[in-house]
């Protein structure tokens, strides 16, 4: 399975932070942003990496990333993003980049404590489909929350003012190869973006999607309290850490 991590955008709901930089590259506590995204693929023993950028100061990821030498990688592939598409749109740059295999999606300002090694192994064994990831929250409303009927998930709703259950769809997700035929046939949304919750209710509708609830915590970093919120957490209990002595290990 290829990694995919989506770090464009235009970030501005962290402005003005993000009118002289990629949210993607600022600080977590100790380090930028996009390292950790990057080390929850690794962990999960996925190292052919496609990083899409956009907006501005898409070279300074260059910089920071160089070869991925750094990170142990062999190497590490980047394209752009033009304009603001959504988030289905910039996956859809991948394509090239997947030459047909399974994809692991992580938007670039999902951090999580654990790893996800479980969920891909999971899905490695599913012929086809799509695999999510849930977590339960404080704040659904924020998120694509997932309406349940027992444990099956019927549908998801973006950001719904009146979540119907208290998970998130975290942002990182798991593709087979038609992912990228099914995001030529969507639709902008009203505001003009692909959105992957509509790309996710495809899958649902074929039932042909999967999940597991994640580990230990789970933070997005796109706004002033998330961003807070996750150089806490990483400082208090670190992030990505590696799989107990014992679990096997792709
Ligand atoms: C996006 C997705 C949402 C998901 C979230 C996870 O929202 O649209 O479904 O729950 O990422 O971080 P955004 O952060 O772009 O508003």
């Amino acid at each position: 399975m290829k990694g995919v991590i989506l770090a464009g955008g235009l970030g501005t709901r962290l402005h003005p932070l993000t009118r002289i930089t990629n949210k993607h590259l600022l600080p977590v506590y100790d380090r930028p942003m996009i390292f950790y995204p990057i080390q929850t693929l690794m962990n999960a023993g996925i190292t052919d990496i496609m990083v899409v950028t956009g907006g501005n100061n898409a070279g300074d990821f260059l910089r920071l990333l160089g070869n991925g030498e750094d990170f142990g990688l062999k190497h590490i592939n980047y394209t752009y993003q033009e304009g603001e598409g959504g988030i289905a749109d910039a996956l859809r740059l991948a394509e090239y980049f997947a030459e047909g295999q399974k994809v692991c999606v992580v938007l670039g300002d999902n951090i999580i404590e654990n790893n996800i090694l479980a969920a891909c192994t999971k899905f490695e064994k599913q012929q086809h489909g799509a695999h999510l990831l849930l977590k339960e929250v404080p704040d659904p409303e924020r998120f694509g929350v997932p309406v349940m009927n027992g444990r099956r998930i019927v549908r998801i709703e973006e950001k719904p003012p009146e979540p119907k259950s208290r998970f998130a769809v975290i942002g990182i997700y798991m593709y087979d190869s038609t992912v990228f035929e099914r995001i030529r046939q969507l639709k902008p949304s009203g505001r003009g973006e692909l959105e992957i919750t509509d790309l996710n209710n495809q899958y649902i509708e074929e039932g042909n999607l999967t999940y597991s609830i994640l580990d230990g915590w789970w933070t997005d970093a796109g706004t002033f309290d998330s961003l807070r919120r996750a150089t806490n957490l990483v400082v208090e209990t670190g992030a990505n850490k590696m799989p107990s002595p014992g679990t096997p290990k792709r």
